[in-house]
This record gives C-alpha cells, structure tokens and sequence, in this order.
C-alpha cells in the first residue's frame, strides 16, 4: 500500500476523533459508520460491518462501488491524459457530446460540460436567460431541489419553510436568486387539497396563472425535477408534462428538466423517453459519471448556447476521466443496466405491496425504475405524516446493515435508490431488512 494511504487507513479512532476537530460540515449528518470499502452493491465499515446501499452514495454510484469496467477505464485514462483545459479539443469530449446528443433526441444537439449539478443549472439558467431577454424570473416548483450554489439555493426546499422552519438556504436570501414557486404534482398529499379523479391539473394552471398574472414580464425559464427527488419522490401524472409542455410553448418560456437523479435511474435514459415530453434544455449530474465528478447540460437547437468567450468557463470542465467514465456508463446502461433497473426495480416495488399490506403506514409507494420513494404515516386514512417513525426505521434498518435515504421537508419519505446493478437476490435482502425495520418500529 502507498505510504499515505498506510497512514490515512491506520488512524485509530483517537487520530479521527483529533482530526474531526478540523472539519466543518455544511450539510449532511454525520455519526453513520465509518465507510472504509466498497464493493457491488455493499459498502464496509472499519470493523467490517457489511451494509446495502440504498443511497448510491449522494444518489451517485450508478454502478455500484469497485466496478471493475469503471476502475479499468479511468485507469486507461488517468495513465494516458486525465485533465485538460476546455479550450483544448479532446477525443472523450467529442464522443461523450456526440453520444448524449444521440441519446437525448429530437432537437437537443448541443452539451456543455460543467462541474457538479449546481453549476448544471447555473449554466442552463444563462442559456434560458440569453435567450429570454429581458425575462429575468424562473420559476420552479414546491419542495424541488436544485442545489446549494448562490445561483441554485433559491430553487431548493433548504431555502423555504417547508420543513417547517427556516433552515440553511434561507441564511442567503440577500445573496441568492429567488425563484418563483408553483404547487407541485404532489398527488399523494396535493398541495391545493384536490384528488387527482377531479383536479383538472390545478397545480399546472398554476403555472398559466403564474405566467399571466404572478410575475412581471416573462418568466426566462420553467425549471423541475421530472420526478421530484429531495422533496419527497414524487412522479408526476404524465399528463401533468404534456400540459406543461403547452404553457410554456405558449409564453415561449425555456422549459428546463433537471435530470440529475432520473438520468437512467428511472430504467430510461431520459424522461422524455418514459413521460413522451421533450424539454428545451437538460441538465445532468451525481451518477452521469458512475461515480466521478462531472455534469453536463443538453440544449435544443431552437436556444442560443455558449460562445468561447469566457461566458461559461470551469476549471474542470474538460476532465477526461469523468468523459470516459460516462461514455463507458452510457454503454454499460444500454448494454443490460436499464433494463436491470426496469426489471428489478418492478421486483421491489411488488415486495413492498407485500410489506404494505402487513403495514398500512407504508401509506404510498412511489416506484419508477430504481428511483422508489416511501411514504410512512401514522394511519392511511388521515395520511398523518410520521417523521419520527421514519427516522426509527431508517436507524434500524441501518443497525441491521441497510442503508435508506430520506426525503421529503417533513422527513416522512424513506428512499429505495440502490445502485442500478443491484441483483434481485441483493432485492430480497432490502425486502427482508426493511420489513423487520418496520416491524420494530411498529411491533407487528
Ligand atoms: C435534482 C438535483 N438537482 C441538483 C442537485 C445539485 O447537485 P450538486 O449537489 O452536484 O450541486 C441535486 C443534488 O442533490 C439534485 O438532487
């Protein structure tokens, strides 16, 4: 072993606890397992303990941890050339701009690379922006996220107070862009208090009134989760796309999807591909790059994109390594893994109406691919949100080596979201385990 990973691994926990003083957190709760391995699906703590991962890391190991395929191409790369500055041509750069375009479809013929999921939206708003002069609002959804750059914070649940309180995005408002909000497709918990049988799409005529009469001028882009991840896992009616679709034709408004967690994860590349609505811009991020650092945004032909001159400009926005690790996902994906993901993630999604019929708090269940949200509640007729049974589950789940994921402001959505090379034997271990979780919790 390389000497300075003898001594980052041979820290006792006198080292970590001395060293902890030194770290600041700005999101995130620390106090989990300390993660030293990972592997397929698992990850390893220092006292060897195994767990499922059903976060995907941040949503972002698309392929699980160690793949070999991904270790071998960014080895390739890094041994050849692993950065290079954006106004140099590189080969993985062409063939990834090449291959998304292809994939998107229709006319989103345009990438530009970027560095995180953040500044994805950052630079689809400059593309909206450019193109919408002198339009100067966006305007998103209830309880999206999309990220915590001064730019995006203002998009995102965090700076709301939707979990009840003001929390960390709100401390930026004199910093921040502010977005107007429209209710979101929520038809669950509907945001106006309909059901969907007679609801008429309320939450989209929403967004035609918010057009006519809620903002100044035009709006310069409409931006949304095609499935709401953060904010609770929420899928929308696929009607709900074609009528958003309409309006924002109508008001010449940019339509933006923020692909970051569906990409794929939905057992399709796009939405577009499952829901039939195309957008105007998408933006990619987390698990584009199975693991490495990287996001990108697709532009319609219809939009003026970037031109050389220092208008979009990252260090890091040429980074080989994470282009070869896309394009090699891109082929994994189209060579057995969406399909992987359709097929298992169906799997689970039966398992769990078993468990909902032993447990009526498991009040919705909300399943495309391996992108599965869980919604608990105190009873299902009065659909009482139970954050703090949510909590209970997930600490017993982790306690019994499952890792879940919690969504939603109100806390009460647990997250299904395992690397999309999960085996349906790996499945029924998720099954097994979250049914005794919630079986601790609720002592059936
Ligand atoms: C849908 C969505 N958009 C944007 C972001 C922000 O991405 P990043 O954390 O890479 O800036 C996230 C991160 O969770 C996300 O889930």
């Amino acid at each position: 072993m390389d000497k300075v990973l003898e001594k980052i691994y041979g820290m006792s926990d006198a080292d970590c606890a001395d060293c902890a003083r030194h770290l600041m957190l700005g999101g995130g709760t620390r106090g989990g397992p300390m993660l030293v391995r990972g592997q397929g699906v698992r990850l390893y703590d220092r006292n060897g303990k195994d767990y499922i991962d059903c976060t995907s890391q941040s949503w972002a190991m698309y392929l699980g941890y160690a793949h070999p395929d991904i270790n071998r191409v960014v080895a390739e790369q890094m041994e050849r050339l692993s950065h290079v500055h954006q106004g140099f041509d590189t080969l993985p750069r062409f063939y990834l701009a090449r291959e998304l375009t292809r994939l998107a479809g229709g006319d989103l013929n345009r990438v530009s690379f970027t560095v995180g999921g953040g500044p994805a939206l950052e630079a689809a708003m400059k593309i909206a922006y450019k193109n919408t002069q002198p339009s100067r609002d966006f305007i998103c959804l209830y309880d999206s996220y999309h990220g915590t750059t001064l730019g995006t914070m203002g998009a995102s649940w965090v700076s709301t107070r939707a979990s009840g309180k003001l929390i960390g995005g709100s401390r930026y408002l004199g910093l921040t862009r502010p977005f107007v909000r429209v209710p979101n497709p929520y038809c669950y918990r509907c945001p106006l208090g309909l059901k969907r049988e007679n609801c008429g799409l309320a939450c989209a005529r929403m967004l035609r009134l918010t057009l006519e009469r809620g903002i100044a001028g035009n709006a310069a882009g409409f931006v949304m989760e095609p499935v709401q991840a953060s904010g609770g896992q929420i899928i929308p009616p696929a009607e709900y796309f074609q009528e958003v679709r309409r309006i924002c034709d109508d008001y010449k408004v940019p339509l933006i999807y923020d692909e970051i967690q569906t990409y794929g994860r939905i057992g399709r590349f796009f939405a577009h591909d499952h829901f039939g609505v195309r957008p105007d811009i998408i933006i990619l991020g987390k698990g584009f790059g199975a693991g490495l650092p990287i996001a990108a945004v697709i532009v319609s032909d219809k939009l003026k994109g970037f031109e050389p001159d220092a208008e979009e400009l990252h260090t890091f926005a040429n980074t080989s390594v994470g282009q070869v690790a896309a394009a090699k996902l891109i082929d994994l994906l189209e060579g057995g893994v969406l399909e992987n993901t359709r097929r298992v993630g169906a799997y689970l999604d039966q398992g769990l109406r078993r468990i909902q019929r032993d447990f009526p708090e498991l009040g919705d269940i909300r399943q495309l691919g391996l992108h599965i949200g869980l919604e608990l509640v105190k009873d299902p007729d009065s659909r009482t949100p139970a954050p703090e049974e949510a909590v209970r589950v997930r600490d017993a789940a982790m306690a019994d080596g499952l890792i879940l994921g919690m969504a939603g402001p109100r806390h009460q959505v647990l997250k299904i979201k395992p690397p999309l090379i999960v085996r349906q034997s790996e499945c029924d271990e998720i099954l097994d385990k979250f049914s005794r979780a919630m079986r601790a919790v609720w002592r059936k």
